[in-house]
């Protein structure tokens, strides 16, 4: 799978070369050491995608890792295996890869030791960097990483900028990489020079700063996400660091099945077949147009009163959760200053868990429970443990985690959400709910690194600006640009299915038929319908239709047609059904487009239930113009779709 080339200089192997190839041999990845200094590029179909780039990481009061080394050994690996997901865009996920580990010592006193682990997969290459346990160093500090990602100046990008207040929640900017003035997050997506696309993430980020990326005028660097001491991470050896992970496609819709990111995680250690992924409503767009307030009064959201209506409502529409927010103690006043005295045991007044349990238990409908920590993570890491088994005594499962807030407050100090402590922080807590039982829905949370395969009970986040920010702060186009950017990470709660789209206070730039496509486009583990019950049941009961049948867990993804910040149109199995969904959804511009029904079973007839925009509709002026109609189609069959202005459309597939 590779060549070899070394000189020797001085007796040691400080310069040398040796190509990975991918399984299919269209990607070759060659690490390299020259003079002692070492590196990688990429090459796609014999076009250098990534140029000459530059490995190592600088430790704090010492001499970096990056120079001086000699290869002593090499390992070789591969691997084609095929394994089963509990939640996903599909059941099985192919598995196949090449890999070398490049085993190296410095020829300088100190002789420390230090692996280079690349593997190459047809989708792409990642690496990552492993420092064993070594006389002298039983831990380091890493004041920086110098992973480069040598893309071309040139090369387009869809960008969000790091450190800032509201962390993954922004609008993606589109740029070549040498305009890029920030530090932007991962996965970076981009369109090479060479007619690839390319998206840069990482992969099983534990105990350590997330990755964000910064143009050096040169190339992309790694730059760890610091904790308050400025420090990147603190860690015992050994350590690995995360995989750095660099996808390539040779075209967009291609991009969007990459499944490296779970590939280069671990599979569970623990038994996790009581994942179980759902729908919900919640008492929480109410919030959003100000109906109601999470703090206690007069309009208060989470009453008993309130929590059973909605948990019956659930029950007529055969939603099968009820998320609450606003039903504990800490919401008065600016709920944003006060959070360190949230308590996650105390009910609000107004508010009878026991009460609101045992009927929701009665109905058959489980509740999402919500711990908004405001970011103060001591005061939560306090009441932990105990907060989850308040949970498992009221028989909740499923938990919304937020922690909005520009920073976390950590035993007195600011840190980022992506530091190492932060990251550490997520981990604990999911470590922990699962062994409690409950599935997790995460917001303001750590970016989706793969690590849902090692731990299912991490349902969806949200770690992108949702619909939560309509009324003024989203376009159409971003979520035709999410499916090949933030969704390249892992599920996200996007909160779709607001039929309330002409609300004063929180217009939609969306039609109706779009958000019913939404559910097909935006992946989740966890999704909700986030409207108020009565705009399902009294307003637009015939588009529910399509929410009550949708499913949330998937057994066959197949991309139709996308074009970045333009349109994406995609096809979705039901897992273990015959049925198959389509959404797609369109930007600031109408259009029609053709489907093709190729992945439908040979010789079958199917019931296409089609939910679409009107010809008259528009996401400004017309946003409720809708059709509903019924359509038989075969594996052979095309149909054209008309999607409106910030339009889109579902299809539900009913084998006949
Ligand atoms: C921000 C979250 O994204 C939103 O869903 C939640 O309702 C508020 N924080 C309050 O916790």
């Amino acid at each position: 799978m590779g060549f070899w080339k070394w000189l020797f200089s001085g007796g040691k192997k400080l310069d040398a070369e040796y190509g990975v190839t991918s399984p299919n041999g269209r990607i070759v990845a060659t690490f390299f050491l020259e003079r002692g200094r070492m590196g990688y590029f990429v090459k796609k179909d014999e076009k250098l995608v990534v140029r000459k780039s530059l490995l190592g990481l600088a430790l704090k009061d010492k001499r970096a890792l990056d120079h001086d080394f000699a290869l002593v050994r090499m390992h070789k690996r591969s691997a084609d295996e095929t394994w089963e997901t509990v939640v996903g865009q599909e059941r099985l996920i192919k598995n196949a890869y090449n890999e070398m580990s490049f085993y190296l010592t410095e020829v300088n006193a100190e002789k420390r030791l230090m692996t280079v682990r690349l593997r190459v997969f047809n989708d792409g290459i990642a690496f990552r960097y492993e420092i064993p346990a070594q006389p002298g160093m039983n831990k380091m500090i890493v004041s920086d990483e110098l992973t480069e990602f040598a893309l071309n100046a040139n090369d387009m990008a869809w960008w969000i900028p790091a450190y800032q207040p509201d962390r993954y929640e922004y609008n993606y900017n589109y740029h070549p990489l040498r305009e890029l003035m920030h530090e932007v997050h991962t996965p970076l997506t981009t369109k090479t020079s060479t007619g690839h696309f390319a998206s840069v993430h990482e992969a099983a980020l534990y105990n350590y700063g997330s990755m964000t990326l910064k143009w050096t005028g040169a190339a992309l660097k790694t730059d760890i996400t610091p904790l308050s001491d400025g420090t990147k991470a603190h860690v015992d050896l050994p350590f690995q660091t995360p995989w750095r992970v660099i996808m390539i496609a040779h075209d967009e819709m291609d991009l969007t099945m990459s499944r490296m990111i779970w590939n280069l995680n671990d599979p569970p250690r623990q038994n996790f077949n009581w994942v179980k992924p759902t729908k919900f409503m919640g008492i929480w767009w109410a919030m959003y147009v100000g109906e109601w307030t999470w703090a206690p009064g007069e309009r208060h959201g989470a009453t008993t009163k309130h929590a059973k209506e909605y948990i019956d409502a659930c029950v007529r529409l055969g939603i099968p959760a009820l998320l609450i927010e606003g039903w504990n103690d800490g919401w008065e006043g600016d709920w944003l200053e006060n959070g360190e005295h949230n308590k996650f045991m105390v009910e609000a007044e107004g508010f009878d868990v026991k009460a609101v349990s045992s009927y929701a238990q009665q109905k058959g409908v489980n509740l999402v429970g919500h711990h908004e920590t405001v970011g103060f993570v001591t005061n939560y890491e306090h009441q932990l443990e105990d907060a989850y088994k308040y949970m498992k005594e009221y028989g909740i499962r499923y938990l919304k985690s937020g922690y909005a807030g520009s920073k976390m407050m950590i035993d007195g100090r600011r840190e980022f959400h992506h530091s190492q402590i932060g990251v550490n922080h997520y981990q604990k807590a999911t470590e922990l709910a699962a062994e409690y039982g409950i599935m997790l829905n995460v917001h303001e949370p750590i970016k989706g690194t793969g690590i849902e395969r090692t731990w299912p009970n991490i349902l969806t986040r949200e770690g992108a600006r949702g619909q939560e920010y309509e009324g003024g702060a989203l376009q159409p186009s971003h979520a035709c640009i999410l499916p090949f950017t933030r969704m390249l990470s892992g599920g996200m709660d996007y909160t779709p299915g607001i039929f309330d789209v002409n609300n004063f206070t929180k217009r939609l730039t969306s039609t109706l038929a779009r958000q019913l496509g939404l559910f097909v486009t935006i992946y989740s583990g966890m999704q909700m319908a986030a409207d108020r019950p009565r705009f399902y049941e009294h307003e637009h009961p015939d588009a529910f239709k399509f929410i009550r049948d949708v499913p949330v867990n998937w057994e066959r993804t197949v991309p139709l047609l996308g074009e970045v910040g333009q349109v994406y149109v995609v096809a979705r199995q039901g897992r273990g059904s015959h049925d198959w969904f389509i959404g797609g959804t369109t930007n600031e511009q109408g259009r029609q487009v053709e489907l093709y029904f190729e992945f439908l079973d040979e010789g079958a007839n199917y019931i296409a239930e089609v939910y679409r925009d009107s010809d008259d509709a528009h996401y400004r002026d017309h946003p409720l113009g809708h059709v509903i109609e019924e359509k038989v189609v075969r594996r052979e069959d095309r149909m054209g779709v008309y999607m409106a202005p910030g339009g889109g459309f579902a299809i539900r597939l009913r084998k006949a």
